[in-house]
């Protein structure tokens, strides 16, 4: 049984704003998820050279806009120059590098929640963008219920959110579960585990449950696996696949 104090946010969560459904990561994907009935999504927040948050997946814009170079060496006007929609498709022309303001304000206008993931860059303090991308999702929400949560892979990234937003959620992200994951999710104050889900077992499922964590698998593209994994206990899901898990997927399959 789901408890809500766990996890209380949207169990289906579309990834990177609509999944394939739209180009990652722009304002048209979080339109495009509230459209389809989506009630919470997650996206990918980086800093941009003058330190704004800028909305996008990569360390570089070259896959996923009409220009080259690393998204830390523009600036924020830069970013909301680029053409971030063509090469997903002519009808999303057009489409910026959105900030997370911009996100931030049109998820609230479509009461759509978000699951904000910290993303590093290598050559740069890890920390310091974690306190920076905290303090701006803790700006822009305010005291939002339920509120955001942040994830990271980067450990310390949730150190510094954790100093400079503490009252935010946090999620430790990982590919695979480290023997000790209970003690570094405690050490860094995290309330849940977002794991992948090929790394996931039932038993494993009812330790973190057990540890009174919630836990989200990601990402989940097949309907069987999203009800396995319902089945075992997870909390939540984030998928691509929009067409088949829908919005409406636990009620459809009966998932309490
Ligand atoms: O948060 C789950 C997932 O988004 C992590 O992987 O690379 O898609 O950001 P990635
Ligand atoms: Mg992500």
């Amino acid at each position: 049984m789901l408890t809500k104090t766990r996890w209380p946010y949207p169990r289906i969560i579309a990834h990177r704003g609509a999944g394939v459904m739209a180009p990652e990561n722009t304002l048209s994907a979080l339109r495009v998820a509230a459209s389809l009935g989506f009630a919470g999504v997650e996206v990918d927040a980086r800093l941009a050279a003058c330190g704004t948050v800028v909305l996008i997946h990569d360390g570089t814009v070259d896959r996923t806009t009409d220009a080259s170079g690393a998204v830390s060496d523009f600036g924020a006007a830069e970013l909301a120059a680029m053409d971030a929609g063509v090469w997903f498709g002519n009808e999303f022309a057009g489409q910026p590098v959105p900030t997370l303001e911009q996100g931030a304000a049109l998820g609230q206008q479509f009461g759509l929640w978000m699951n904000v993931e910290i993303k590093t860059d290598p050559d740069a303090d890890a920390r310091d963008a974690g306190a920076a991308i905290a303090a701006e999702v803790a700006r822009r929400w305010g005291a939002a219920s339920p509120p955001p949560l942040l994830s990271s892979f980067s450990e310390d990234a949730l150190a510094g959110a954790r100093v400079a937003a503490p009252d935010l959620p946090r999620g430790l992200l990982v590919d695979a579960l480290p023997h000790d994951w209970l003690d570094r999710a405690q050490a860094l104050g995290c309330s849940s585990l977002h794991v992948r889900h090929d790394a996931l077992s039932a038993a494993i499922v009812t330790a973190v449950r057990e540890a009174g964590l919630g836990l989200l698998a990601f990402t989940v593209n097949e309907p069987g696996r999203a009800i396995t994994l319902f089945e075992w206990g997870v909390d939540a899901i984030v998928t691509d696949e929009l067409r088949e898990i829908r919005a409406d997927f636990l009620s459809l399959y009966g998932i309490g």
